[in-house]
């Protein structure tokens, strides 16, 4: 159980918990008049033209928002489908100022989006997420600083600015992983170290970098919980999910978790209570770890809709893009209720490559699509690459069992490994 001093917060987020809809609680501390809700018609900005960037737009679309994206790629998964897309780098000055001009709000897609860029927009637009909750979470060093400040769990870990930092760890973080503090994502940016030679080794490879060293948990299971937060402090909390890594990168996500409900209750809560500490605005994941069966440890909080949370699409009411799209608009929030058991699996650029990596092929989307509650989702990426998220299926079921099932036989027609692993045959995963 996360150490709480922070009463007040754990007591209404713990409300939030016992209903999976909007709480409808707002925080004292906030003051001033409530922003103004940003009518349909209005032009919604946003950096990063990734595919959570892609599927934001066609939200905030399908609410009437027209929407102008920032990336410096040409054929980006968000700019091709944006009503615009300046193609310019996140700092470019014309491009900024163009998004400050015809927008009504901005939002981003990416956490490592230069913080300058959301500054310079908040000056004269309403911008969500705020660049100081962006700026905590694209350093592992401030993320972990501030979620271990806050009293929130974190795995033990000391901070590596230096060769001598490297060289004086504390042996009780061994084995452990050394972790970049910037820009690292889908496992890369990490080594894993066993003695203090190796720490230092890895320091070295990383350029002497900043740094952090985590201890290795054993981890009975790793969960998310994706959260939402308004202007008022109200909080949506969506469902558990437990999610399957494989090499580093999230396979599989199963929802709802199959965990104990008042783990389920406790992650949530903590979800919330983080969400609140960082006094966020929009729509932001905390990485769950599980230890010893009963232990929630946070491992790192993305602020912006998730992986793990693309099953809100098709199962539940309101989907996290969705939610990122009222939010930045100041609409009402949407419920977060889910209606259907999911099992999500990612798509891979590796299931482009039949043992030819110079003919890559498109994998059979059919042999997807002939499970008439299989929900396919494709990023619109020219180039398959290993390892590069290219799409994912959310199998819907009448039963948790039916969507497991599903998944495994996706996950067999199309070639990706691990079709036959225990977690997806009904047993939740146990530590590695
Ligand atoms: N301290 C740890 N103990 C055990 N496994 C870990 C630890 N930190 C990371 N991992 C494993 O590595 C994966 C990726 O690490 P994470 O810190 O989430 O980086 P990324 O930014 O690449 O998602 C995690 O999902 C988990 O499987
Ligand atoms: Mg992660």
């Amino acid at each position: 159980m996360m150490a709480s001093s922070r009463g007040r917060a754990t007591r209404s987020a713990a409300n939030v918990a016992t209903r999976s809809n909007v709480a409808a609680h707002s925080s004292a501390a906030r003051t001033g008049a409530p922003p103004v809700p940003i009518a349909p018609g209005a032009w919604l900005g946003l950096l990063g033209g990734g595919q959570l960037g892609r599927m934001f737009c066609m939200a905030a679309q399908s609410l009437g928002y027209r929407v102008a994206v920032v990336d410096p790629g040409k054929d980006s998964p968000a700019g091709t489908v944006a009503d615009r897309h300046l193609e310019a780098d996140y700092l470019d000055p014309p491009a900024l100022a163009t998004l400050r001009d015809t927008c009504a709000a901005a939002t981003t897609e990416f956490e490592n989006v230069p913080a300058a860029a959301l500054e310079f927009l908040a000056r004269e637009l309403r911008v969500a997420p705020g660049a100081a909750s962006v700026a905590i979470a694209q350093d592992r060093i401030s993320e972990k600083t501030f979620l271990a400040g806050g009293g929130f769990a974190v795995a033990p870990f000391a901070v590596l600015r230096s060769r001598a930092d490297a060289a004086s760890i504390d042996d009780a973080l061994l084995p452990g992983i050394v972790k970049s503090a910037r820009f690292g994502y889908d496992g890369k940016g990490q080594v894993r170290v066993k003695t203090r030679d190796e720490v230092v080794a890895a320091f070295d490879a990383m350029l002497q970098s900043p740094a952090v060293l985590e201890r290795r948990i054993a981890l009975s299971a790793e969960l998310s919980v994706i959260v939402a937060r308004d202007d008022a402090g109200n909080v949506a909390v969506w469902p558990v999910a437990e999610n399957l890594h494989r090499d580093g990168i999230l396979d599989v996500s199963i929802v709802p978790a199959r965990i104990p409900a008042e783990i389920a209750a406790q992650a949530r809560t903590l979800a919330a209570n983080v969400a609140t500490a960082l006094d966020y605005r929009g729509v932001l994941c905390v990485e769950l770890f599980v230890a010893d069966d009963t232990r929630l440890i946070v491992n790192e909080i993305a602020p912006r809709p998730h992986n793990s949370g693309h099953y809100t699409i098709d199962a539940c009411v309101t989907s996290q893009f969705e939610q990122q799209a009222r939010v930045v608009a100041a609409l009402p929030m949407g419920a977060t209720d889910q209606h259907t058991p999911a099992v999500m699996v990612n798509l891979l650029g590796d299931i482009w490559f039949d043992g030819d990596e110079a003919a890559p092929r498109e994998p059979d989307w059919t042999r997807v699509l002939a499970h008439a509650s299989a929900k396919l989702h494709l990023y619109g990426k020219r180039e398959p690459r290993r390892g590069r998220k290219m799409g994912h299926v959310t199998c819907l079921g009448a039963s948790q069992d039916e969507a497991l099932a599903m998944a495994r036989a996706i996950k067999r027609e199309l070639g990706i490994p691990g079709d036959d692993a225990p977690a997806l045959r009904g047993s939740a995963t146990k530590a590695r």
